[in-house]
C-alpha cells in the first residue's frame, strides 16, 4: 500500500486557544497506479488532509490529535523532519493551486528547478540543468532555454502552473499530491494542464487529486472520496458508478449540481 491514512484528525489552534477541527476520522488508501480524487465544498478539509501527508501545514497552528499517515508503511506524522525533507520533492511531488505562493519570486525558474534536482540527486550541475530544461519542454513551455531565465512573475498563470507541474513530477515521485492544480486557470488551459498531468505522472505512481470540480474527477480519477465538514462521507471505487448512483445526500447534491452545469454549458 503506497498511502494509508488511518483515523486522521487535523485541527488548528488559534492565538486565543480556540480549536477548529479541519479533518475528523479520515480513512483513505491509495495504491500505486491509482488516482484518488477528493471532492467537497470549500472548507471541507480537503487541503488539510492532503497537505498533512507531507506535513506541509504550518504547525502550529496545525496539530494532529490522532491518526497515522503511512507512506509505504512509515508514518510521515512522526518521522524526523530531516527524513521528511528528503521525501518532499523526491518521493512526494506536490502541485499546488497557487504557483506564485510556491515558486520563489526572487529566483529564475530554471535555477529553482535545478536547485530542487541537486537537493535530491547526485548529479552534476550541467546534468541537472539538462533535466530541468527537458521538463520545461515536456510541460509544454516553448523555448525552455530562454524561459528558464524568466522570473515567475514574467510568466502567465498557465505557464507558472506548468512550471509547478514540472517541479512536482520531474523527480518521478511515488506519490503526487495535486491540490486544485487547475482552478486558477482559464477553462481551456485547465483541460490542457490536466491532460499533461495525466500523461506525465509515472504510471506506477499514486496521485491524490484534490478538486471541487467533479468534471476533473470524472476525467482523471480511478476512485474518489467525498468530504464534508471534515469527514469523508462517501468513497467510491468506480467514479462512473458514483456519478450514476451517488449514495450520500451531499454526494447527490454535488452530482446534481455538476449535471446542471453541464447542461448550461
Ligand atoms: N491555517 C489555518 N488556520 C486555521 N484554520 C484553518 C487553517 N487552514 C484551514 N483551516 C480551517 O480548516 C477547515 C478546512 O480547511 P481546508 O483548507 O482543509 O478546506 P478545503 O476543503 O481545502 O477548502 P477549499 O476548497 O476552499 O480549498 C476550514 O474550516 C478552515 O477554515
Ligand atoms: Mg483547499
Amino acid at each position: 500500500m503506497l498511502l494509508k491514512i488511518e483515523d486522521l484528525d487535523v485541527s488548528f489552534r488559534n492565538d486565543e486557544g480556540e480549536v477548529t477541527q479541519a479533518a475528523i476520522d479520515v480513512n483513505l488508501t491509495l495504491e500505486r497506479g491509482e488516482v484518488l480524487g477528493i471532492v467537497g465544498e470549500s472548507g471541507s478539509g480537503k487541503s488539510s488532509v492532503s497537505m498533512s501527508v507531507a506535513r506541509l501545514l504550518p504547525s502550529p497552528p496545525a496539530f494532529y490529535p490522532k491518526g497515522r499517515i503511512l507512506l509505504d508503511g512509515v508514518d510521515t506524522l512522526t518521522m524526523p523532519l530531516a527524513n521528511l525533507r528528503k521525501l518532499r520533492g523526491k518521493r512526494i511531488g506536490v502541485v499546488f493551486q497557487d504557483p506564485m505562493g510556491s515558486l520563489s519570486p526572487l529566483h529564475r525558474i530554471g535555477d529553482q528547478l535545478v536547485e530542487t534536482i541537486l537537493l535530491h540527486e547526485q548529479m552534476s550541475k550541467a546534468a541537472a540543468r539538462a533535466h530541468a530544461l527537458e521538463w520545461l519542454g515536456k510541460v509544454g513551455i516553448p523555448d525552455p532555454e530562454q524561459r528558464a531565465l524568466a522570473y515567475p512573475h514574467e510568466l502567465s498563470g498557465g505557464m507558472q502552473q506548468r512550471v509547478m507541474i514540472a517541479m512536482g513530477l520531474m523527480l518521478g515521485p511515488d506519490l503526487v499530491i495535486a491540490d486544485e492544480p487547475t482552478t486558477a486557470l482559464d477553462v481551456t488551459i485547465q483541460a490542457q494542464v490536466l491532460r499533461l498531468m495525466k500523461r506525465l505522472h509515472q504510471a506506477n505512481s499514486g496521485v491524490l487529486l484534490i478538486t471541487h470540480d467533479l468534471g476533473v474527477v470524472s476525467q482523471m480519477a480511478t476512485k474518489l472520496a467525498v468530504m464534508k465538514n471534515g469527514r469523508v462521507v462517501e468513497t467510491a471505487d468506480d467514479p462512473a458508478e458514483f456519478f450514476e448512483n451517488p449514495k450520500h445526500p451531499y454526494s447527490k447534491e454535488l452530482v446534481g449540481e455538476a449535471r446542471k452545469m453541464e447542461l448550461e454549458t
